[in-house]
């Protein structure tokens, strides 16, 4: 089998959109809760990406995880373009294809974009996800540090509303005593 590779994308024009595409509507076809209702067409899924890969090489950094040819995993971090809040970015859009889950993708693509913000100056990673979800296990585990709920903020791919749960990560580690 393939090895998995983490692969940082760089360009605009390298986004491998249709990839990128068929990820998104596995989630959403699986039930997550990441700005979609279900179902997520491709014309849909394609325009998101597309005006995703715009921003790249921008304010917007990605990853994607490839197994082989196939794209099985993507995260991003969106640096905050307000001049008071250059030092902070969200992470968004930790999706790992249902096929490949369990094998750790996701904690590999937390790494690089965990070690990526840190490597260009930023000192805060914020980020949202569905209250009680595996991610938020995920996260918490990581040292995450969570902030709280929002009853009813998102919905489901079916349209169900959801809880939303808030999350940081300082990434410079507070002074010490003196
Ligand atoms: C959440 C998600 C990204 C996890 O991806 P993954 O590649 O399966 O995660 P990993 O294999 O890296 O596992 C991460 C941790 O979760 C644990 N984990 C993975 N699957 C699990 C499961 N089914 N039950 C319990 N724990 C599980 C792992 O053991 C690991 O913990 P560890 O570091 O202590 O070993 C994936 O389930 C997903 O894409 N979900 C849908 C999209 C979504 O909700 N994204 C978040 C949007 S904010």
């Amino acid at each position: 089998m393939p090895q998995v590779t983490i692969r940082r994308i760089a360009d605009a024009g390298a986004v491998p959109l249709a990839g990128l595409a068929s990820l998104l509507i596995d989630a959403v076809d699986g039930g997550a809760s990441v700005g979609f209702l279900g179902p997520l067409s491709p014309d849909e899924a394609t325009a998101y990406w597309r005006e995703t890969a715009a921003a790249v090489g921008r304010h917007l950094h990605l990853w994607v995880a490839e197994d082989g040819e196939a794209v099985i995993g993507s995260v991003q971090i969106a640096r905050c373009e307000k001049p008071n809040g250059r030092h902070r970015a969200e992470l968004q859009k930790l999706l790992v294809a249902r096929s490949a889950r369990g094998r750790g993708v996701a904690t590999r693509l937390m790494d690089a974009a965990e070690q990526y913000a840190r490597s260009i100056g930023l000192r805060l990673l914020v980020l949202d996800t569905h209250a009680g979800s595996l991610a938020e296990a995920v996260y918490q585990h990581r040292g995450w540090i969570k902030v709280g709920e929002v009853p009813e903020y998102a919905g489901l791919p079916s349209g169900d509303l959801i809880a939303t749960a808030y999350y940081y990560l300082l990434l410079t580690p507070p002074p010490g005593p003196r």
